[in-house]
């Protein structure tokens, strides 16, 4: 199953992605994530990458379409992935079109995590990352349980570095400009299914399934 995963930022891509890779074995590949890993190990891609993702701003389509490329050759992607946060532009839409043709492939669907636009700023400033586990978590929406067992496994709960009200703030507007566009790009190809994506993750996920007839 090849899925792209479609949505604002907060809209809580990463943290179903997580999940279905975890119980489907479908490798979540997220352009933020092996952006921001390009940023922690001071490569030249990452040096370029830092002050663009610092001000919320689009990284430029052919660096990023040269991470995906290299990950999608990788052995784990070959029955399937979850795209996270890849398109973000119709230019970069066209692309993956493009690449999958090269390869024989086509996309199986394309999920919208449709969130009210006011909850986003809570969800993305209490975002907190575990150092050591990688989970995904919230100090206003997580059980203290799960924020323990972080501390319990010898983690901390990291902030990252875009997580501020100032740059939250233009990521929404660059979403609204240039990402929200591909609502109707994959409508039109027949592709689209929206989930909604308020209320317990739980719940979200449960959608999330139904939308890709996963059990
Ligand atoms: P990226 O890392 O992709 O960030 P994003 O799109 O802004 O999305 P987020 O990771 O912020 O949100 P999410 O939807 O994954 O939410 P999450 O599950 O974490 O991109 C970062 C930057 O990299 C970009 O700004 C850009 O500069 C660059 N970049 C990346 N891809 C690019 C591309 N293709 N082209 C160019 N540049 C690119 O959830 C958020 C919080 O909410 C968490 O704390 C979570 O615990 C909580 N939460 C989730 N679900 C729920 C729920 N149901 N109830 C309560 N809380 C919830």
């Amino acid at each position: 199953m090849r899925i792209v995963m479609l949505g604002a930022p907060g809209s809580g891509k990463g943290t179903q992605a997580q999940r279905v890779q975890k119980e489907h074995g479908l490798p979540q590949i997220s352009t933020g994530d092996l952006l921001r890993k390009a940023v922690a190990d001071k490569t030249p891609l990452g040096l370029r990458a830092k002050s663009i993702m610092d001000a919320g701003e689009l990284v430029p389509d052919d660096v990023v379409l040269g991470m995906i490329k290299g990950r999608l050759a990788a052995a784990d992607a070959k029955s399937g992935f979850i795209l996270d946060g890849f398109p973000r532009n119709t230019s970069q839409a066209d692309s993956l079109d493009r690449l999958l043709a090269t390869l024989d492939l086509k996309l199986d669907g394309v999920v919208l995590m449709d969130v009210d636009f006011d909850i986003l700023m809570k969800r993305l400033t209490g975002r907190r990352t575990c150092s050591k586990t990688g989970a995904v978590l919230n100090i206003y929406f997580s059980t203290p349980a799960e924020l323990e067992a972080c501390k319990k496994a010898g983690g901390e709960l990291v902030q990252r570095q875009d997580d501020n009200e100032e740059t939250i703030r233009n990521r929404l507007q660059v979403y609204e400009r240039q990402t929200a566009p591909l609502i109707d790009y994959y409508t039109k190809k027949g592709l689209l299914k929206t989930v909604a994506a308020t209320g317990e993750v739980d719940a979200v996920y449960s959608r999330l399934k139904s939308a890709l007839g996963l059990k």
